[in-house]
């Protein structure tokens, strides 16, 4: 048997913190499996997984943020080589930094989602109470309130979390991967 059967494919969730990036890419992860080749591997790699591991040592300043980006899509690019659908969830603020990361991931498709929540609507949200806490003084580089966040220009889907449910959201995405040859 040949290593590798499939082209691998990085579908790449940008968007603010409590955006819906993580509970989209672990709707996704089950849509996926549900309907892909039983020995096609689907993989959910999350920022605050790597954030934990891989990129401890990053902090939330510029170049650390760069550099976490970088090594994501180096990461997603290894699965990717090996066949893999991987599903990448990290804000990734930067247009620069994401359109490397679509260079890094050379071998197959690189599909850019845009998880597209107001600043305010996250805000509402706060799951992990950071929004608070930039209010309060006690974070001073949150992206969206102190740090910057470039919204995609043209992303390969756009994702509407306030105006569309979370079934709604996979059903878009899925469909757009069967356009691209992705599902059948
Ligand atoms: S990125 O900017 O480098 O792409 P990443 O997606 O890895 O960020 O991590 C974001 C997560 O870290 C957020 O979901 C949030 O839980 C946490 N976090 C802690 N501090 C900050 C901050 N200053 N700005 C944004 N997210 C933060």
């Amino acid at each position: 048997m040949q290593r590798k059967e499939f082209e691998g494919v990085i579908l790449w969730l940008t968007g603010l913190s409590g955006a819906g990036k993580s509970t989209l890419a672990a709707r996704l992860d089950k849509a996926l499996l549900e309907r892909v080749d039983a020995r096609r591997m689907v993989y959910n790699l999350d920022g605050d997984r790597l954030r934990e591991g891989l990129n401890r040592d990053l902090s939330f300043s510029p170049v650390d943020r760069m550099e976490n980006i970088r090594r994501f899509a180096e990461v997603a690019a290894l699965f990717q080589d090996a066949g893999a659908i991987v599903i990448v969830s990290m804000i990734s603020p930067y247009r620069e930094s994401r359109a490397e990361a679509r260079r890094i991931g050379r071998n197959g498709q690189f599909i850019e989602i845009f998880v597209d929540t107001p600043v305010t609507v996250c805000q509402s949200r706060d799951p992990k109470g950071l929004y608070k806490k930039a209010r309060e003084g006690k974070i001073t580089d949150m992206t969206g309130i102190q740090a910057p966040y470039e919204a995609p220009e043209d992303p390969d889907i756009h994702i509407h979390t306030e105006s569309q449910s979370p079934d709604e959201s996979i059903a878009e995405i899925l469909t757009e991967l069967q356009k691209r040859n992705v599902l059948e």
